[in-house]
């Protein structure tokens, strides 16, 4: 079945899908972006990464392509063309297309594409059955990770020397030895006292969309919560530990750099969080 992309105002197939080559997303890095995940045909917290678009394109002073609702025609038409039952949708808008030059342009409008690929939830399910291990790693990264840039090397180099030192992911470290967040992913731990926690939405981390609903979503299931930076020690101290992210939802960390936490196997409370993010999400109503 072939495969499509939205580029500036046009369905292409997937294979012939490009941009100019003074695309400022590639040459700068001076693009947003934002992940949905698709389950069951239901996009995932549709109107909040709709939200943090707006916020991530008025931090950089781009002007939106479009209104939302003809970008959710957009996104729910390329989930069509794409046949996506389970999967992701990946949005990236850039500055545009200018003669290199550091300066925003003068003229330039903002370039958008769309890609759609399908995920095998199965094997999602099996890897949130039986947790990960993730390894800590310097946070080298900009001082502005809450605006969702394309600028993403920090993480990228994390992930891959996580992968090869034999860890499904990383997470950062920031120089007082906190836990900032993962390479594309929050960051959570059941502390020692049975408090949930995750590090509260600074300029430190992005705020996640997925991490937002998990916070209501464990407050109406009366979990003690509190927006609260733990240290790398107060990972290994814990009682359960989990990401959160579109392309995870809620998937337990049982292991932190070769030593195990808590009992070394996915916890109840992670269980029940994913659980219950699932269930909710994909019984919303949407227009
Ligand atoms: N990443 N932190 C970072 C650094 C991320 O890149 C992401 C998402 C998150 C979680 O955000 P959300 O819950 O809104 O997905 C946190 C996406 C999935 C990616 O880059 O593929």
């Amino acid at each position: 079945m072939p495969r499509f992309a939205y580029v500036d105002g046009q369905f292409v197939r997937h294979g012939e899908a490009s941009i100019h080559v003074e695309d400022r997303g590639l040459q700068f890095g001076d693009a947003v972006y934002e992940v949905w995940a698709v389950r069951n045909g239901i996009l995932f917290d549709s109107e909040g990464h709709l939200a943090r678009l707006a916020r991530s394109l008025a931090a950089l002073q781009i002007k939106a392509p479009l209104g939302n609702a003809s970008l959710m025609v957009i996104v729910r038409e390329l989930m069509a063309r794409n046949k996506l039952k389970d999967g992701l949708v990946y949005l990236q808008i850039s500055r545009g297309v200018a003669r290199r030059d550091h300066p925003f342009p003068a003229h330039s409008y903002p370039s958008i594409i769309l890609t759609a690929r399908g995920m095998n939830m199965a094997q999602a399910d099996l890897r949130a059955a039986k947790g990960i291990h993730v390894q800590t790693c310097t946070d080298i990264r900009w001082g502005r990770v809450d605006i969702k840039t394309v600028n993403l090397l920090p993480n990228v180099l994390a992930k891959q020397a996580a992968l090869e030192a034999g860890f499904a992911d990383a997470w950062f470290v920031d120089g007082d030895n906190m836990v900032t967040e993962g390479t594309a992913q929050n960051a959570w731990i059941l502390d020692s006292d049975g408090l949930l926690r995750t590090r509260p939405a600074t300029h430190a981390i992005l705020r996640g969309i997925t991490r937002d609903t998990i916070i209501k979503t464990a407050q109406e299931l009366g979990f003690s919560f509190e927006e609260k930076a733990f240290s790398r020690a107060d990972a290994l101290n814990a009682r359960e530990a989990f990401i959160t992210s579109a392309t995870s939802f809620v998937t337990p960390v049982i292991g932190l750099d070769g030593q195990p936490i808590g009992d070394g196997a996915p916890g109840p409370i992670a269980r029940k969080l994913r659980e219950t993010y699932l269930s909710q999400q994909t019984s919303v109503k949407r227009p």
